[in-house]
């Protein structure tokens, strides 16, 4: 060590009288296959879209997946689809005074408390003109894309924290939109999460020495049900008209979204990943052929 350097930790150690504080991590080194091996994830709206393809994406690499949604029908195909590894819970996210009692369900089902929470459910009602909002619509998007998942997400980090050791992971499904201006008030919703994700972060990472972490995924325009009326790709075409040229697919933010769960991405918390290939970047040239 140089003769600054221990200058200035025996300066630091005088001004602060407390020792200095030493952290370690180990890198985590995982192996495709098992990339969520033991791992109990609970999906929101895992019966379809996007949703499913995480869900499916989790089982593959050795998680046990509890999905939900309001259809019972929906989720059983979907479980079904997935395997063995999958079972579900019906579940109105909107129902926040009974959070407590899915995450209790879903620990059923998975043999054990849940590590991880991805709060996907969301709903969009595309109503184009600003004009055309209406309140009851206004409150049924904030109703379920921030009031419900902020509260499901409250009582999965407080379940988590009472743990002796606690760790795990929340990801929150938010949108391109929440850095856009044209859809609204629905890009008002998924901004709303991306502040909650960075101020659950900052309340629960250093707690936890890193053990605990939040984080959100904002996808670009891909294609599912939600946005079936006006992205087709059915000739396998993903051309779309905007700043990064193409739609996306929902397996394409499941890769992103397995990588926020896995111990490989253990400095990454409090993030809000894009999966739109930076379309929400704007430049002067917008308009403009690219070069
Ligand atoms: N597709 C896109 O282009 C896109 C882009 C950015 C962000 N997102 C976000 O990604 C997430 C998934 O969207 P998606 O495209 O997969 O849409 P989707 O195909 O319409 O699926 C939405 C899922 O949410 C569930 N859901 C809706 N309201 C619910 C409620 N009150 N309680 C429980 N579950 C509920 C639905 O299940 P039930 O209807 O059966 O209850 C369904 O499983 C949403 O948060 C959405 O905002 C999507």
């Amino acid at each position: 060590m140089g003769v600054k350097r221990v200058i200035r930790k025996a300066a630091k150690l005088v001004l602060s009288s407390s020792p200095e504080k030493h952290v370690t991590v180990t890198v985590a080194q995982v192996a495709a296959g098992s990339l969520l091996s033991g791992r109990r994830v609970v999906v929101t709206g895992g019966g379809r879209g996007l949703g499913l393809a995480m869900a499916e994406r989790f089982a593959s690499e050795g998680a046990s997946v509890c999905i939900s949604g309001r259809s019972e029908e929906v989720l059983k195909g979907s479980c079904a689809k997935i395997g063995s590894a999958a079972s579900y819970v019906v579940a109105d996210v909107r129902e926040v005074e009974r959070a407590g009692w899915f995450l209790d369900e879903c620990a059923q089902r998975l043999g054990g408390e849940a590590d991880s929470l991805v709060a996907n459910a969301g709903v969009s009602l595309h109503e184009g003109r600003f004009s055309n909002v209406t309140p009851e619509g206004f409150d049924a998007q904030f109703d379920t894309n921030v009031r419900g998942a902020y509260f499901l997400v409250q009582e999965f980090l407080r379940r988590r924290l009472r743990m002796a050791e606690p760790s795990g992971n929340v990801l929150v499904v938010t949108s391109e939109t929440g850095e856009q201006a044209y859809d609204t008030p629905y890009g008002m919703t998924k901004a709303a999460m991306d502040s909650f994700v960075r101020a659950a972060s900052r309340r629960v990472y250093r707690a936890t020495d890193g053990a605990l972490r939040v984080n959100a995924v904002a996808p670009g325009v891909t294609l599912s049900d939600m946005t079936a009326e006006y992205a087709d790709a059915s000739d396998g075409n993903l051309y779309r008209d905007c700043a990064s040229g193409r739609l996306f697919l929902p397996e394409e933010v499941a890769e992103v979204a397995l990588f926020l769960l896995s111990d490989a991405s253990k400095c990454v918390s409090g993030e809000v990943i894009h999966t739109n290939a930076g379309n929400h970047i704007k430049a002067f040239w917008d308009g403009a052929d690219d070069e």
